[in-house]
């Protein structure tokens, strides 16, 4: 049976091992999932291991992320744009990065909730990370704007800057401060990935932001309704998603990068979602 494994450091949230053992259920594939705890600074040394037990990829989680583009031998270029890799495959001695986080993103969007990102107005709330990664891939599906607002106005602004320097995004990804917002517009897509809703706090936004044909996505999961999507839904936003689909597009990604088949999703985010109330 082929091998492969999520590490991380903790790892017992991780659903990884659960969706992919689903996959492979469903797609009839050989292999076994598991979730592996890396000590802190033990990363680069517990895949070696896991490679030499025969490992053929892994997912990688929090906070390996970056490491995880140091360690491969070849990185995608969204994996480079992303500053960060969540999956690495092994082909004999060499190792591939990816970063399948930000096409989740734009799939669950796009196809599982059906809300078109080209041609639309689209907020990211954050510039850290997680902002980072979702860029590319919400560029590459076409919007009119992509508005990057961040409480330091200056982190968004570097975070733009380094797209457009590498020449991603012209005159469609701009940076803001949170307290720019009011004079914003409505917007038809806001995105959360600050990690204000894993700290249960509010973020200071300006209700006008939201409209009845606005999707609120908050990329955290099984959270329920957090403060960010309370707070969207008083507003009145038209609808509100969490990052369970996010998860799951990226998990079904990183499969059929790992074994040629791609799994269905649908019935699996059925079974993790839980409700927004
Ligand atoms: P990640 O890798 O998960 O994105 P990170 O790199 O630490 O985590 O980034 C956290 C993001 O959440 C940042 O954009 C941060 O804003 P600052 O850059 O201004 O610090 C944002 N964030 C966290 N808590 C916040 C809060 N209470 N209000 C507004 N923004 C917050």
């Amino acid at each position: 049976m082929d091998r492969y494994a999520v590490i991380g450091h903790p790892i017992g949230h991780s659903k990884s091992p659960l969706i992919h053992t689903w996959f492979a259920q469903a797609t009839e594939q050989a292999l076994t999932y598991t979730a592996i705890e890396a000590p802190l600074d033990g990363f680069a040394a517990t895949v070696d291991a896991f490679r030499a037990a025969g490992g053929r990829g892994v997912n990688v989680t929090l906070p390996f992320k970056i490491e995880a583009c140091a360690y491969a031998d070849e990185v995608s270029e969204r994996a480079r744009l992303a500053g960060a890799a969540n999956a690495l495959a092994f082909d004999g001695t060499r190792c591939r990065a990816e970063n399948f986080d930000g096409v989740g993103l734009a799939r669950d969007i796009t196809v599982n909730l059906g809300h078109p990102v080209a041609g639309r107005r689209v907020l990211m709330l954050g510039a850290g990370g997680a902002a980072r990664g979702a860029l590319q891939p919400l560029l590459q599906a076409a919007p009119t704007l992509l508005l990057v607002a961040n409480r330091s106005t200056d982190k968004a602004a570097a975070l733009v800057a380094s797209f457009h320097a590498q020449g991603w995004g012209h005159g469609v990804l701009r940076a803001a401060g949170l307290d720019e917002l009011v004079d914003a517009g409505r917007f038809d897509i806001v995105v959360n990935a600050t990690s204000a809703s894993l700290a249960d706090q509010a973020l200071p936004l300006p209700p006008q932001i939201f409209g009845p044909d606005t999707l609120a996505y908050d990329m955290v999961y099984g959270q329920g309704l957090t403060p960010f999507l309370r707070q969207a839904q008083q507003a009145g936003a038209g609808r509100l998603a969490d990052g369970i689909g996010m998860l799951v597009e990226q998990a079904a990604e990183a499969f059929a990068w790992w074994r040629g088949v791609r799994p269905d999703t649908a019935a699996v985010i059925q079974r993790l979602a839980t409700p927004l109330t």
